[in-house]
C-alpha cells in the first residue's frame, strides 16, 4: 500500500448529467462536495465510489474545501502518525466550520470504523461518521445530519463490494485507473489493524470487474490496477451469466481475462502475499505481454521468528522459494516490498536477517515503516512495544539506506537500453517533459516530443538515471527492446 495524500476534483459532464435525472427526491442541485483521501489505493478507490454515490444525488465536486456544502475525509488508520495527520486536517475544517457552521464535516473509511461514535464525542466538529462498508447508506445520513442530527454507520458487511457502482475517476489522468476486485482481509498479521476496519475478505463478481475494466478501455483509459489486500485470495463462485453454470474463478483466471480485453491495455495488481502467490498467477503474468512484470510482495520481515510472531504464516525460506520461483517463470519481474522496523522482541541479529532478505532479492522499491502499535491488534494484545523508538529510526534508517542503493542498482539496469513506456502526460517537475512508466513501474522522463501524448505507447531510450527515475529520449526507429 502507498501513503498517498490528494484532493478529490474532476468528473465528467456526461456522469453529472446522468446524475440529475437518478432518483429524483433526494437531488441536491449545485451542492457541492470535497473529499479528501488518505492511506492506501483502496482508499481512493472508495473515494471514486462515494462520489459516484453523491454525484447520483446531484452534487458536484469541488477541489476547494473552503465553497464547499460537505467536506469528507477518507481516513487511514493504519498506523499512528497516519491518525495524526487526519486529525490536524480536521482542525483545518473546523477552522472553516466556523466561518460557514451550515458546513457538514464527514469521517469515512478506517478511522471511522476503528473509533465509531468516539470520533463526535471526540471531534466536535464532525458530523458524520460512515464505515467502509455503509458508504450507500450516505443520502440518508446526509439527510439526518440536514435535520439537526449526527450521523454515524459503520456496520461492517460480509457482502458488500459495491459491485454494481460505477466510480466517478477523480483526479485522474484519463490513462490510468484502479478497479477494486474485493474487499476486507481474513489474514489477522498481528501488527495490522484493517481486518478490524475493513473486515472480512469478500470477492467482486468478475463479470463487473471485467465490465468496469472494459468500459476504462472504451473511454480512452490504457492502464487498469486491480486492487485488494490480498488479490492472491481473489475466488468467486456463482452462475456464469452466459452459460448459467456455476463456475468458480481464481486470481489468475480474472487476471487472464482481464489481459483479454485488449493487448493495448496494461494490467496491474496489488497486493500480493507470499502465502497464496501461486506459480499459475506468475505463468499467467509470463503468458500475457500485457500483464505488467512487476510484483508487489510485501516480506515485512527477513527473520522467520519475527514472521511467526507477525503471524504471517510463512518463513523467511519460504519468501525466498517465492521469490526464486518469479526469477525462474518471469526473468525480468520487478518486486518490491513493504517492510516494518523493530516489531515487538526484534533483536539485532533478526535486524540483520532483514537486511540480507533485502540483499538476496534486491528489491526495486520498498515501502519501509517503523513499526506502530495499533490498538485492538494481535500484537497490541499480546506482545510489548518493546524496541525503544531511537532503536526502530536506526534500524530503519539502515533499512531506506540500503533500499536506496538497491533502487539505483536496478534503475542503472536500464540506462542504455531501450524501454517501452505508457505516457501519462507531463512530468511533475516540468511542463516541457512527459513522463510515464515501463513494464516494470520504474518512472521515466524524457523531453516533451512532437507526436507524442499522453495515453500512446513510445519507445524511450534510457540515457541516465538517478535513484528514483529513469531519464531518456524518444526513440523513432525500433532498436531491442526490454
Ligand atoms: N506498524 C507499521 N507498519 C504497519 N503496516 C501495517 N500495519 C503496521 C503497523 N502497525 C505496514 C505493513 C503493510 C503496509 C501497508 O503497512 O508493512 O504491508
Ligand atoms: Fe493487514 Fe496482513 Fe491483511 Fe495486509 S494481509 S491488510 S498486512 S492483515
Amino acid at each position: 500500500m502507498i501513503d498517498l495524500q490528494l484532493t478529490d476534483k474532476k468528473h465528467d459532464e456526461e456522469r453529472q448529467g446522468e446524475a440529475l435525472i437518478v432518483d429524483a427526491p433526494l437531488v441536491r442541485n449545485g451542492r457541492k462536495l470535497y473529499i479528501e483521501s488518505y492511506g492506501c489505493q483502496m482508499n481512493f478507490a472508495d473515494s471514486e465510489i462515494v462520489a459516484s454515490i453523491l454525484l447520483d444525488q446531484g452534487f458536484e465536486t469541488t477541489g476547494d474545501y473552503k465553497e464547499a456544502d460537505v467536506v469528507f475525509i477518507n481516513t487511514c488508520s493504519i498506523r499512528e502518525n497516519a491518525e495524526q495527520r487526519v486529525r490536524n486536517r480536521l482542525s483545518q475544517f473546523g477552522v472553516e466550520k466556523r466561518r460557514n457552521p451550515k458546513l457538514i464535516v464527514g469521517v469515512l473509511g478506517c478511522m471511522a470504523e476503528r473509533l465509531k461514535s468516539k470520533f463526535l464525542e471526540e471531534e466536535k466538529l464532525v458530523d458524520v461518521v460512515v464505515g467502509p462498508d455503509a458508504y450507500r447508506e450516505l443520502p440518508q445520513l446526509l439527510s439526518e445530519v440536514e435535520s439537526g442530527h449526527k450521523a454515524i454507520n459503520v456496520l461492517l458487511s460480509r457482502e458488500e463490494t459495491y459491485a454494481d457502482i460505477s466510480p466517478v475517476r477523480l483526479n485522474g489522468n484519463g490513462i490510468t485507473a484502479f478497479i477494486s476486485i474485493m474487499r476486507g482481509c481474513d489474514n489477522m498479521c498481528s501488527f495490522c489493524v484493517v481486518p478490524f476496519t475493513r473486515g472480512r475478505e469478500r470477492s467482486r463478481d468478475p463479470h463487473s470487474i471485467m465490465a468496469e475494466a472494459q468500459d476504462l478501455f472504451d473511454r480512452g483509459y490504457k492502464e487498469v490496477t486491480l486492487l485488494g489486500q490480498n488479490v492472491d485470495s481473489y475466488k468467486w463462485k456463482g452462475t456464469d451469466v452466459e452459460e448459467s453454470a456455476e463456475i468458480e474463478v481464481n486470481f489468475a483466471q480474472l487476471l487472464e481475462k482481464v489481459a483479454l480485453i485488449s493487448p493495448e491495455l496494461r494490467i496491474r495488481f496489488s497486493t500480493s502475499h507470499p502465502k497464496d502467490i501461486t506459480d499459475e498467477v506468475l505463468y499467467t503474468i509470463a503468458k500475457h505481454d500485457n500483464i505488467c512484470n512487476y510484483i508487489h510482495l510485501p516480506v515485512q520481515s527477513g527473520s522467520s521468528r519475527v514472521l511467526e510472531l507477525m503471524n504471517r504464516t510463512y518463513t523467511r525460506e519460504w519468501y525466498i522459494n517465492r521469490i526464486d520461483a518469479i526469477r525462474n517463470i518471469i526473468p525480468d519481474c520487478a518486486i518490491s516490498s513493504d517492510i516494518i522496523a523493530g516489531f515487538c522482541t526484534e533483536t539485532e541479529e533478526e535486524h540483520q536477517e532483514t537486511l540480507s532478505i533485502m540483499d538476496y532479492v534486491k528489491y526495486d522499491f520498498a515501502f519501509t515503516f517503523s513499526y506502530s502499535e495499533r490498538p485492538g491488534t494481535l500484537a497490541a494484545r499480546k506482545f510489548e512495544d518493546d524496541i525503544p523508538e531511537e532503536v526502530k529510526k536506526r534500524r530503519l534508517s539502515e533499512i531506506l539506506l540500503k533500499q536506496q542503493e538497491t533502487s539505483l542498482y536496478r534503475l542503472q539496469q536500464f540506462v542504455g537500453k531501450t524501454v517501452r513506456i505508457l505516457v501519462e502526460g507531463t512530468s511533475k517537475k516540468s511542463d516541457k517533459d512527459f513522463c510515464g512508466r515501463n513494464d516494470q513501474n520504474a518512472m521515466v522522463v524524457f523531453p516533451a516530443t512532437e507526436g507524442v501524448t499522453a495515453g500512446q505507447y513510445v519507445n524511450v531510450h534510457v540515457d541516465r538515471c538517478t535513484s528514483a527515475t529513469l531519464l531518456g529520449t524518444v526513440v523513432v526507429e525500433e532498436p531491442e527492446i526490454v
